[in-house]
């Protein structure tokens, strides 16, 4: 699959909490191309500070050439990147990794929590598009708190998917935890779980498919300097006792190809 470094001006920076933003970004190679799950690795300041590409996932992708991340900032990189401004200019190099199995003949269920809502919109997007009609699949949306979550549930809305969310503090949606959604569900059982969020609760959300006997898909995160296979320091252990590189063989695996420590 092709892989492209584009100089993509910022087209739109929107704010949606203290350290949660959204970038829109022209970049029509990447957009052309990218399939929901895969990510692009951004520089996020100018010349060689900070030096190494950060990755993130794809939010969504637009047919006028466009994509969107959404990130949080955690340190130097993303602090620089919520700084940036309409006109800027960013390097970005992708699409990279590999993306979801869309499984197009039975009914979809995404779980994603904080930061791993990230890549769910593109995925939402391409399976309702893919089946022309997504009344059988759901969408379980769940963060800390209502601003990790809200801003982001009209742009889910636009497919008619149905929705669930959740919050810790029960500010936004169900008090508690998406797991708790997902297991008061009955499920389908040629369903397809497709996940993304913090380590914990993608290993409790495996262990529900696990019980039920469904198909569960994980997008999963790992430090990265290269992206691209050659730096090895993403590699991630694998339930074969071999190991993994998160950049090439990921980020979505079949949960069942990992380890997991719940
Ligand atoms: C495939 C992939 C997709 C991602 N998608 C998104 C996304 O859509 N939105 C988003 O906000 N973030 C995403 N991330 C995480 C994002 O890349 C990091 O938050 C970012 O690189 C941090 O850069 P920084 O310079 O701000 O922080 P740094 O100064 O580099 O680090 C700050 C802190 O964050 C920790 N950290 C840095 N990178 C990671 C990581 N990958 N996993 C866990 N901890 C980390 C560091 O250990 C340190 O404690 C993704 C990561 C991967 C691997
Ligand atoms: S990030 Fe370098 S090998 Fe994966």
């Amino acid at each position: 699959m092709s892989q492209y470094q584009e100089k993509a001006t910022v087209i739109r920076t929107e704010q949606f909490s203290e350290k949660n933003y959204r970038l829109t970004l022209d970049s029509p190679d990447i957009a052309r191309s990218a399939k929901a799950g895969q990510f692009v690795m951004i520089r996020a300041g100018f010349g060689k500070d900070p030096l190494l590409r950060r990755p993130f996932s794809i939010h969504q992708t637009s047919t006028n050439g466009q994509i969107q991340i959404y990130f949080k900032i955690v340190g130097r990189g993303t602090d620089m990147l919520a700084r940036i401004k309409a006109g800027d200019d960013l390097s970005v190099f992708g699409p990279l990794g590999k993306g979801f199995v869309i499984h197009e003949n039975f009914p979809a269920l995404i779980v994603g929590g904080g930061l791993g809502i990230a890549p769910m919109l593109f995925l939402a997007k391409s399976i309702c598009r893919l089946k022309g009609d997504c009344g059988n699949d759901q969408i379980i949306l769940g963060g800390r708190e209502k601003v990790e979550v809200e801003p982001l549930v009209k742009d889910f809305k636009e497919f008619g998917i149905k929705m669930l969310l959740a919050t810790d503090d029960g500010s936004y949606g169900h008090h508690g935890l998406v797991t708790d959604i997902l297991s008061s569900l009955e499920l389908h059982n040629r369903c397809t779980v497709y996940t993304c969020g913090p380590e914990p609760m993608m290993a409790r959300v495996y262990e529900i498919c696990k019980v039920r006997n469904v198909a569960c898909q994980v997008s999963v995160e790992s430090v990265m300097a290269c992206g691209m296979g050659a730096c090895l320091g993403c590699s991630r252990p694998t339930s074969k006792g071999t190991y993994a590189h998160v950049c090439l063989n990921g980020p979505v695996f079949k949960a069942e190809e990992l380890v997991w420590n719940s």
